[in-house]
């Protein structure tokens, strides 16, 4: 049995038949729409989500799949005190499979192992949020035709922004890969990123403060909004909020083929009189989600279904 704890877990072959099989699913729906029946996956959300609680839920219905869970803490026995440990031992009963978000970092981690079904880290605090690497990597793919030679710029909170680390994670490992890192000094990258992934992989970046030194030098561009929950004071989070707004007038300083994405929700960090610009693909981004989550759900359930 095999669970998604971080994107590191899969090999780089085996996200490509991941990605291969997202394809297939993206363009053959209707061959995949039974391949779930009598299958449920449980959703345990202790943190607020709008896409990735409900694209696993559209995933496991587009399967034939049914759905169960709860979409806060306060709403699940949480409240009275139950441990992730205890809980995932009665949700194993109750599911075949399940997606776990919680603002504790390893949280899921320690669910998978007391699990007998596989556990999908759904984002785990400030860490990592694999499954929305696997939607970055299928936009991108998709879009772009290529996951290697790229130059992807990071724009925003890149040090509680969680599906920022768990895309460097990803992308280190393909060939001609180069980062600009683009933030106030305060939300730089971790060092645990910065050391132990960008450095130890020999990985070509460079950190910059203003969007617009780096904008003109972007394949991609990955906005992230400013992590509110993660901020220890109010202060620090308005002080900071603003940092980063593009705007139609920024874009003009792109390429014509530069791609901007969002992990969503975005706050203000993206002006709307871009999202009309066709380089603008982070409403594009969520389908492909649903897409991938399906291509997960198959995988980890190890079902296959034949032409
Ligand atoms: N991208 C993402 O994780 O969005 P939600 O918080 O709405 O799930």
């Amino acid at each position: 049995m095999r669970h998604l704890i971080s994107p590191l877990d899969f090999t780089v072959q085996e996200l490509d038949e991941l990605l291969n099989l997202a394809t297939d699913i993206e363009f053959h729906p209707d061959k995949y729409k039974n391949a779930c029946n009598g299958k449920k996956l449980a959703t345990l959300f202790y943190e607020p989500s709008t896409r990735t609680r409900l694209s696993f839920e559209s995933a496991m219905l587009s399967l034939g799949g049914n759905v169960l869970g709860f979409s806060s803490a306060d709403s699940s026995s949480a409240a009275k005190g139950e441990s992730v440990s205890d809980t995932i031992r009665m949700i194993s009963c109750y599911a075949d499979i399940c997606a776990m978000r919680h603002p504790k970092e390893g949280a899921p981690l320690v669910a998978s192992t007391k699990s007998s079904i596989p556990v999908i880290n759904a984002g785990d605090g400030g860490h990592q949020h694999p499954t929305q690497t696997l939607t970055d990597l299928m936009t991108i793919r998709s879009l772009k035709g290529r996951l290697d030679d790229l130059v992807i710029g990071l724009c925003g909170d890149l040090k509680f922004g969680r599906t920022v680390h768990s895309l460097i994670n990803a992308l280190v490992r393909y060939k001609g890969i180069k980062f600009v890192l683009i933030s106030p000094k305060e939300l730089r990258i971790p060092d645990y990123i910065r050391q132990d992934v960008l450095v130890k992989n020999n990985i070509e970046f460079r950190e910059v403060e203003r969007l617009e030194d780096a904008i003109a030098d972007l394949d991609i561009l990955y906005m992230t909004r400013v992590q509110r929950e993660r901020f220890f004071n109010e202060e620090d989070y308005i002080r900071l909020k603003d940092s980063y707004i593009l705007n139609a007038e920024k874009m003009t300083l792109a390429n014509k083929d530069m791609l901007v994405l969002h992990p969503l929700p975005r706050v203000n960090e993206i002006s709307v009189d871009v999202d009309d610009d066709e380089r603008a693909v982070y409403f594009k981004q969520v389908q492909y989600g649903v897409y991938v989550r399906m291509a997960l759900i198959l995988t980890l359930l190890e079902i296959n279904v034949t032409d």
